[in-house]
């Protein structure tokens, strides 16, 4: 515990796979806790001034992963408190992630594949690491199978979001804030 940090002045960083549902999640949990929303690919995409999948297709993954990395840093020195909303892929930046966690709380928003798919398929937003796989289905069982244990590493909570909308996610991440914040 960290003198500095106030018990409830802490970020809560949103964590988890595309479609997970973490910039819903994100929006409705600072309109209900009065905070603001801070969403790293959003963020990303004005400083570029480009969207995401044109940075992957222009730049490649690993440039991508560069700007994500600083965008990280840089939200990790905003005034506190935050409700932010991580990209699938930000747990793949150590430094960044361990910077970022030190300034809150890690929510992990854990879901099948089954049901990422299905979010997925609503959405209007273009993920360019399914773009071109012949099964998506087995393409999103892959980069989870590869990323669980980071994950899981850095989430100071797992809510498990099959077949949960995002209001009421929300309502359990908020339940578990007023039950622990003292604590932190
Ligand atoms: C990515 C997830 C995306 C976006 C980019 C890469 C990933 O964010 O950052 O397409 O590596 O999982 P969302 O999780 O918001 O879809």
């Amino acid at each position: 515990r960290r003198a500095h940090h106030a018990a409830g002045a802490m970020n809560i960083v949103l964590i988890g796979m595309m479609g997970s549902a973490k910039s819903s999640v994100g929006r409705i949990l600072a309109t209900k806790m009065h905070r603001r929303h801070l969403d790293l690919d959003s963020i990303i995409e004005e400083q570029c001034g480009l969207d995401i999948p044109t940075i992957f297709a222009r730049f490649g993954e690993p440039y991508f992963r560069r700007l994500e990395a600083g965008a990280m840093f840089e939200v990790g020195n905003f005034s506190l408190p935050a409700i932010i909303s991580l990209g699938g892929g930000a747990i793949l930046n150590a430094g960044a992630m361990e910077t970022l966690k030190l300034t809150g709380k890690v929510v992990y928003l854990e879901a099948t594949p089954e049901h990422l798919l299905l979010r997925l398929e609503k959405s209007a937003q273009k993920r360019p690491l399914l773009e071109g796989a012949p099964d998506r289905l087995l393409r999103l069982t892959a980069i989870l199978t590869a990323r669980r244990s980071r994950y899981e590493h850095y989430a100071d909570l797992v809510i498990k979001t099959d077949a949960k909308d995002s209001v009421d996610i929300a309502g359990e991440i908020i339940r578990w804030w007023e039950t622990h914040a003292r604590g932190f």
